[in-house]
């Protein structure tokens, strides 16, 4: 029997294109069919029309169990349905009709949510799932145009299970219509189900991509800091290194309003596995006038005051986020806030991001969707920060 064992599951959604990826129990081919719908303005709650017309199909017929199909020519801002369906000599499976979104134009306000850890560690046991079933359904509500995933999303990423149980399982709803972006932590282990899961940019460990009028770059702290020399960088981070040359390159690139770096080993937390070494980074994250910064690793929030040259600086400063989401150790953080701590809690959250071409509101939830910390930033038309 033919069966779909994950997804299907949104990736690397632009103006006019989005990927579709989904897994089937057995090899078989690829098939996705985009429908147009309507709003329905019936003057009561708003609904669409059953969706109908067909927009676009692509197929692939080589079979594969990691299926992954690339849709073009769609338009930016716009919401359609999606259908996807495999088959082979044997037996044929399908799923669908789910909603999707591409990514929004320039000059328009869109929305993110972030969290990490998923996979649990010790401490707290993830494995019956429900954090993460709260945690996912959570951000559902708010409806968010797309999340990142700042690492551990799995416990052990060369165990093919985790993937499922940990993250795909719980995140199902979710991640059939939201698209995301995943960066790698130290559970994940640089494993081979990460490349062959994601459809992210090559090397697929570290790359960056616009939004509306910000810019993303997600890094691989792990390789900067690996297993056998953490929690020391051992002289990578400097010119010469591909992902440190990737980095500059970037920030040289952008013109966006907005820059967001994440990575999952956190520089800066009043906690346990902090790794001061990445503040290395810091510099060009100053010199390029990076926003945010947003970390996990150590499993509590934290918001860092905006810091610039290892000192709070209100007017320059860049602002670190911890956001080690699905799960909570109260027992990491020292027991008192260090000097560049604005706000701290070890319980288990999300953040979500609204953004439009002048401001950035972040704030963060906890499980049970009560708000615990909300911060803004503004910039005038010239993309300059405004104090709040
Ligand atoms: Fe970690």
């Amino acid at each position: 029997m033919l069966t779909i064992v994950k997804g299907p599951y949104l990736q690397w959604p632009t103006g006019n294109s989005i990927t579709i990826m989904w897994e089937t129990s057995g090899p078989a081919s690829s098939y996705v069919e985009i429908l147009l719908t309507e709003r329905i303005h019936s003057g009561y709650h708003g609904n669409y029309k059953k969706p109908e017309h067909v927009r676009a199909t692509v197929s692939k017929e080589e079979y594969s169990t990691i299926h992954q199909i690339k849709v073009e020519q769609l338009e930016p801002s716009t919401v359609y349905f999606y259908k996807i369906r495999s088959e082979n000599e044997q037996d044929e499976t399908e799923a669908g009709p789910h909603f999707l979104k591409t990514a929004v134009r320039e000059g328009e306000s869109f929305s993110f949510t972030v969290t990490s850890e998923t996979g649990g560690y010790s401490g707290f046991d993830q494995s019956n799932g429900q954090i993460n079933r709260n945690i996912f359904s959570q951000m559902q509500k708010y409806r968010p145009d797309f999340s990142l995933f700042v690492g551990d999303i799995v416990n052990d990423g060369h165990q093919y299970e985790d993937w499922e149980k940990y993250f795909f399982g719980p995140g199902k709803e979710f991640l059939t219509n939201t698209p995301f972006y995943s960066c790698l932590g130290n559970h994940e282990d640089n494993a081979s189900f990460y490349y062959d899961f994601f459809a992210f940019d090559f090397p697929k460990n570290y790359y960056s991509f616009d939004y509306g009028d910000a810019h993303f770059i997600c890094l691989d702290s792990t390789q900067f800091v690996n297993r056998e020399t953490y929690p020391n960088s051992s002289g990578k981070m400097a010119a010469g290194n591909d992902q440190y040359d990737f980095l500059v390159r970037d920030l040289q690139a952008t013109s966006a309003k907005w820059k967001i770096v994440f990575f999952h080993y956190p520089p800066y937390v009043s906690g346990g596995y902090q790794v001061e070494d990445l503040r290395q980074l810091s510099p060009l994250f100053e010199q390029y006038g990076v926003d945010l910064i947003i970390n996990s690793h150590t499993i509590v929030y934290e918001r860092s005051h905006p810091i610039h040259n290892g000192k709070i600086d209100l007017d320059n400063g860049v602002i670190y986020v911890v956001a080690g989401g699905a799960g909570a150790m109260p027992e990491w953080l020292l027991p008192k806030r260090e000097w560049h701590t604005a706000q701290s809690l070890a319980v288990p959250h999300f953040l979500q991001v609204v953004t439009t071409a002048n401001s950035m509101e972040l704030q963060a939830i906890d499980e049970q969707g009560r708000l615990f910390d909300k911060f803004r930033m503004l910039k005038d038309s010239l993309g300059k920060r405004i104090h709040v």
